[in-house]
This record gives structure tokens, sequence and C-alpha cells, in this order.
């Protein structure tokens, strides 16, 4: 493989991916394709903008004629694509950017692949895609690649169109695809409007902690650079065609992740972790929420030895000390649209 196209290349997954990647395999050349929305920040990428292997074309996945372009520029091997309205929220307040974005982007790029690879089977497009596409979970049980779809927000329903259309793609046209499904991530340049960036940010500033319901929602949480590892691996070795859970297998509810950030917090700052624990406040739960959500990830276990290198402890350490460090990013990505989201916006907030 040559050349990639990485769509968000720079929100969180797609920079903490091509950081990772940019630099170890100087073999590929790394397109990132764009639009700079809200949640996309150049700053992510100043360690490998100077790379050669690096290219960055500011483009908005629904433009097809701009997409067009691209492809024609970088004759592509691949597609890789985190483009995305990701913030569950946000959907609920404007569910129509996210059907824009995440439905007709992906029908976009999916189109423009079946223009210029024209059956070519070595190409493939490679969706990524989250665990919420089915929907939630009792107490116990798993997810696995065989779960029928059952998404709850406008984000999950607009990420299960997608992975529909891909698969069908897939079906009528041939296209070679790849898909994975994955749990909640967490690390650093995460936009701070997420569950564990924000609570750490408030915990600092002395801000209420918001948590929703009882807090008793559960989620499987993966560090952000093992979620790379696995998009990797199932890039170079995944069956064409196929979808892969990629998890944590590290179920936390709200409550205990929020406790142990005002713990990791108190560490680092030198205070009670009991006077960051009395910032926690429960807020009306969230419209559509679902319980629970726990991956089996044994199939990309089994097929290609993927497991996850961090604990949640672990993972949590280095989260807290970047956020503490990165002053100047955060600073960026909280001024100007997002801060006024913020303040209409207070009293919500969400872990996905
Ligand atoms: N964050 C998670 O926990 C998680 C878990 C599983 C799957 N996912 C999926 O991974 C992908 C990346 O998630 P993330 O958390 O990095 O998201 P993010 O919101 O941090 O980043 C999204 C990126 O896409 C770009 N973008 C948005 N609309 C665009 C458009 N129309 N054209 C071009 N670029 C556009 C943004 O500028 C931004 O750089 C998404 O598809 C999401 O559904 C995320």
């Amino acid at each position: 493989m040559r050349t990639i196209i990485v769509t968000g290349g720079s929100g969180f997954i797609g920079s903490n991916f091509l950081q990772r990647f940019v630099l170890r395999q100087a073999d590929v050349h790394f397109i990132n394709v764009d639009k700079l929305t809200y949640a996309g920040n150049p700053m992510s990428l100043s360690a490998i903008e100077n790379s050669e292997n690096y290219s960055f074309e500011q483009v908005d996945i629904c433009d097809s004629e701009a997409v067009t372009a691209v492809f024609q520029r970088y004759d592509p091997d691949c597609i890789l694509h985190f483009a995305a309205e990701s913030h569950v929220d946000r959907s609920i307040h404007a569910p129509r950017d996210f059907f824009t974005t995440n439905v007709g982007g992906t029908l976009n790029l999916l189109e423009c692949c079946r223009a210029h690879w024209q059956g070519d089977s070595e190409n493939f497009f490679h969706h990524v895609s989250t665990d919420e596409v089915y929907g939630s979970l009792p107490e116990d049980g798993y997810f696995t690649e065989a779960t029928p779809y059952d998404p709850s927000s406008p984000y999950s329903a607009s990420k299960a169109s997608s992975d529909h259309l891909v698969r069908a793609y897939h079906r009528t046209y041939g296209l070679a695809i790849k898909l994975t499904n994955c749990s909640n991530n967490y690390g650093p340049y995460q936009f701070p409007e997420k569950l564990i960036p924000l609570m750490i940010l408030n915990a600092v500033e002395g801000l209420p902690l918001p948590v929703y319901g009882n807090g008793k929602n559960v989620r499987d949480w993966l560090y952000v650079t093992d979620h790379c590892d696995a998009i990797w691996r199932i890039i170079q070795q995944g069956r064409v065609g196929e979808t892969y859970n990629v998890g944590g297998d590290c179920e936390k509810t709200n409550i205990d992740v929020v406790r142990a950030i005002c713990d990791g917090v108190a560490t680092a700052t030198d205070q009670e972790p009991s006077s960051l624990r009395d910032l926690i406040r429960f807020v009306p739960d969230r419209p559509g929420h679902d319980f629970r959500y726990a991956i089996d990830a044994s199939k990309v276990q089994k097929e290609l030895g993927w497991k996850p290198t961090e604990s949640f402890e672990s993972g949590l350490k280095k989260t807290v000390q970047w956020y503490l460090s990165n002053v100047d990013w955060i600073a960026k990505v909280r001024s100007g649209e997002y801060r006024e989201w913020l303040k209409s916006n207070y009293e919500e907030r969400n872990e996905g």
C-alpha cells in the first residue's frame, strides 16, 4: 500500500492515528482530508505537518467535486474514513448536520471510490464506526459483529446508516471494504465536550462536574492509540468485506469514571480527592440514553492478535497529565464557537 487518504485526520482519533503512523511508515503517503469543523484542529498535527509523507487538503467530504479532485490528484490505494460529526448531545440539538456529513459525506466518498477504482479489488475503503449502532445492553451480554443494529440517538442512527451504505456498496458493486465498530475512546487531543476531557478540565478549574441521571450507565473504554493500532492491523491484515468489533474489555460506570478523574487530578495537582468529588452534580438524564455498551472483541484478537496495551489506570494517568500540560491546545479549542455552545448548554454533557 502506498497512498492512504485519511478523512477527519485533524480530529481526536484521526490526529492520534496520523501522529503515530506518519512517522513510523515512511513508505506510505498519508493525505489528511478534513473540513476543519469546530472539532478539527491543525495544532494537533504540528509534530508531523512538515513530514514528506504527509499532505493536507481542507475539503468537505460532502463536496463531490472537491473529493473527486483529491482522488485524481493522489490516486489513493485506501480510504480510511474517520470524518464525522461525533458528539451525541450535538446530534440531539441538530440532527440534520449529522445526516449530512455522516451519511451524505460517506455516500459521496463511496461514489468516488466506485468511480475512481472501477472494481480494482486491491484498493479498499475502511470505515471507522462505533459500538453505539448496536443500541443498549442490559446488565449482561456483549455486542458481537452479529448483533442487530438498534441505534438510539441521531448520532448512532447516522453512523448505522453509513455502516449499512458501506456494506451495500460491497454487496452491490463489489467495492472492497473493511469496517470497525469501536467502543468509547479517550486520550490526548479529544475535544473537551466529551466526558473525560470535560471532567478533567472542570475539575482543574473547580467547576461543577455534571453527570447524567444516576451515573450508573456503563461504557467500555479504550485508550485511543490502542484503537489506532487495531485499525492499522486491520488495514494491513484484516479480511476484505469483514466487520471487526474493537473494545477495551474495560467496563466502567460513568460515576466511577468521574470519581477516578477526580482522584487523578487531585494527585496531579496536590489536592484532596474529596474536595474534587464534592463538585459532582447529577443532572437530568440525556433523552434516549443507552444503559450499557460492552464489546466482544474476540474476533480481532483471535484473527489478528490485537489486544489493548493500556489499562484504564495507566491510560487515564497519561490523559490527565496531557490535559494539564497542553494549555495552548486547550485554549485554542475552547475559543470561538465552542465557547458559545458551552455557555448555552452548560448543564448538559455526555460520555460519547
Ligand atoms: N471518539 C470515540 O469514542 C469514537 C468511538 C468509536 C468510533 N468513533 C468514530 O471515529 C471517527 C472519529 O471520531 P473522533 O472522536 O475523532 O471525532 P472528532 O469529532 O474528534 O473529529 C472529527 C473530524 O472530522 C472532521 N469533519 C467533520 N465533518 C467533516 C466533513 N464534512 N468533511 C471533512 N471533515 C469533516 C472534523 O473537522 C474533525 O477533524 C468518527 O467516525 C466516530 O464516529 C469515535
